[in-house]
């Protein structure tokens, strides 16, 4: 005979009902894991042309986030060419490789920074880890995921375009942050990044930083232009998450090898650096309201898909 359904909030209110014991059972809840710490935010720092100013802006997010007491773990997915280490003034002794070939966990490989932030530093100049197979990297992209109990975010670095090394993150990832600089072949190249991203990780994020721009409203016209585009060809909004003005001071501070916020806090371009990690902060945490419980986030859809690192 078929049950009448018990509605949802009777259950909840435990009334009594006419079912027969079997049908009462109490639903089944998984018992919580050991190791049930949510995933970080995985935020992922990218652009289509090289130079564009990944890591200086990674970096000073770092700072920025650490300092508003959020743990901080930035990785340097440059693969082979890395150098957010020596933005950091930090001279690592381990690498991601170790994640990669070892199993160590990213909190293990970590090395301390300024302002508490702790970096997962890349290889430099080491062809075996540009060359690395991508499926290689899955094992990376876990270790974000898994680092919940060392981090809250977890920023990662990559090179620049769209080679099978750095697309293992974008199509992995579920926050992409694509920094352009207002010249042409930098917005050119990003879109062609943000194209690949949307027909490849449907679900991600996508926000823009304008760095190098000589004006606010410079800025918000680079970013008008490039999410009219997207809007147009790809039926994808951008969110903006700011600018960095173009100052002398950036240029300073990584040769001092120690982020603008920390080295210049008064110069504009920490200002406007502030002002993208406010911006940043907000967006993470409307994520977290607007997302359910169980929802994808960090892009975990895009993966069981099978996209990301093949
Ligand atoms: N807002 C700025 N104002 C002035 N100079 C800047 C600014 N942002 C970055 N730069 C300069 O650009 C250089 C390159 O920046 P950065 O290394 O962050 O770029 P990148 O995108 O990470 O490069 P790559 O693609 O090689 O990884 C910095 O060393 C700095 O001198
Ligand atoms: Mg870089």
């Amino acid at each position: 005979m078929k049950q009448p359904r018990l509605g949802r909030g009777l259950r909840d209110l435990g009334a009594p009902c006419f079912l027969p014991d079997s049908a009462r059972a109490p639903a089944r809840v998984p018992a919580p894991s050991p190791r049930a710490a949510p995933p970080p935010s995985i935020v992922c720092v990218t652009s289509g042309k090289g130079g564009t100013g990944k890591s200086v802006i990674t970096s000073n997010l770092a700072v920025h986030l650490a300092s508003a007491g959020k743990r901080v773990i930035a990785v340097d997915a440059d693969m082979g060419l890395a150098n957010l280490h020596l933005l950091l003034g930090i001279h690592p002794a381990r690498s991601v490789m170790e994640v990669i070939e070892n199993g160590r966990t990213l909190h293990e490989v970590a090395e301390s920074g300024p302002a508490g932030v702790r970096l997962a530093a890349g290889g430099s100049g080491k062809p075996e880890m540009a060359d690395l197979h991508p499926g290689r990297l899955r094992r990376l992209v876990a270790a974000m995921d898994e680092s919940g109990d060392e981090a809250d975010v977890v920023l990662v670095d990559t090179g620049a375009g769209i080679g099978r090394a750095t697309t293992c993150f974008l199509y992995a990832l579920g926050v992409i942050v694509v920094v352009t600089t207002p010249d042409v072949t930098a917005m050119t190249d990003g879109y062609a990044v943000i194209k690949n991203v949307v027909r490849n990780n449907r679900g991600a994020s996508l926000l823009l930083v304008v760095n190098r721009a000589a004006s606010a409203v410079e800025g918000i016209e680079v970013f008008m232009r490039m999410d009219r585009i997207c809007q147009k060809f790809l039926g994808r909004s951008l969110l903006y998450l700011g600018h960095v003005l173009e100052d002398r001071r950036v240029a300073a501070s990584v040769a001092a090898r120690s982020p603008v916020l920390l080295d210049q806090p008064a110069s504009p371009a920490a200002a406007c650096l502030r002002g993208v990690g406010r911006s940043l902060m907000l967006n993470m945490a409307e994520r977290a309201v607007a997302l359910p419980a169980g929802e994808p986030e960090n892009g975990r859809a895009a993966r069981e898909r099978g996209s990301g690192c093949a």
